[in-house]
């Protein structure tokens, strides 16, 4: 039902995006406080709680008071992102994260959310970045608007890849070609009537256009997107349970040594609306 603001105090950091909601543990867990929580997240695109010192069965089931977790993520609901080979096999490809994108882009159902609390920090880097796609959107120039609104671009697995593996072998291409490729609109126009720019790392071309205009395109809207008014850059402390909307927010992380220990665990909520 109804929430007091005495339950949230919402902490707005940006003016287009990022807030820090503080709260008690009881109140995330009861689930009181889910729906505002969820209006803050696709209204800021990014929320965190700090300093509530959440174990990981908290950390899911708090995540389960907001939507549905997918079957096959991770261990019991949790994730763990490093770029240590030794905690995650996957390690390599995690470093195409260091470069805009939103996750699922090649699903059919991409992720409505992700929650990454903050188990060990690297001493330098790894802040992660953020950028407002709606709020993007809605400042573009008519023009621009009315150019892209029926334009669909093709996002492929490989396309990522050119940015960890600049110089990737034939074979390394063949594997990568073998994800299938999916075509999206540039343009997500949500559930809620609201419009959000597709773009990220796993764009490859714009359907129709030459290929220079395309890949000018692309650059030029991310660019767009990426103005520092959009942006938010979270500095992690330890313990820190940060979320974003996956579907109307950009990331990226800062670089940070592979040596370092960073650790993040994830909870990923599941899609809600098909991209198509
Ligand atoms: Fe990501």
């Amino acid at each position: 039902m109804g929430l007091t603001s005495a339950q949230l105090d919402i902490v707005d950091l940006t003016p287009r995006i990022g807030s820090e909601i503080r709260t008690d543990l009881d109140t995330l867990l009861s689930g009181r406080a889910a729906r505002s929580i969820r209006d803050t997240l696709e209204q800021r695109g990014v929320v965190f709680f700090r300093g509530l010192d959440i174990d990981d069965e908290q950390q899911v089931a708090i995540a389960k008071t907001l939507g549905a977790i997918p079957e096959n993520e991770g261990q019991g609901g949790i994730y763990k992102i490093s770029l240590d080979k030794n905690v995650n096999q996957r390690a390599e490809y995690l470093k195409g994260s260091m470069f805009w994108h939103f996750d699922g882009s090649l699903q059919p159902y991409p992720n409505l959310a992700t929650l990454l609390r903050a188990i060990k920090l690297s001493d330098t880097g790894g802040e992660t970045e953020f950028c407002n796609t709606y709020a993007a959107y809605d400042d573009l120039p008519q023009a621009d608007k009315d150019y892209i609104t029926e334009l669909r671009v093709v996002h492929s697995a490989e396309r990522s890849q050119y940015y960890v593996r600049p110089e990737m072998s034939h074979e390394e291409i063949a594997f990568w070609q073998k994800s299938p490729t999916k075509a999206c609109p540039m343009v997500w126009t949500h559930q809620s009537g609201r419009k959000s720019l597709l773009l990220g790392a796993t764009a490859d071309y714009v359907i129709g256009l030459p290929v220079e205009e395309s890949r000018a395109l692309l650059a030029r809207l991310r660019d767009w997107a990426t103005q520092p008014q959009y942006v938010y850059r979270h500095e992690w402390q330890p313990g820190d349970l940060l979320m974003w909307d996956n579907t109307g927010t950009m990331h990226r992380v800062l670089e940070y040594s592979v040596d370092s220990g960073r650790l993040m665990h994830r909870t990923i909520l599941a899609g809600e609306e098909p991209l198509h």
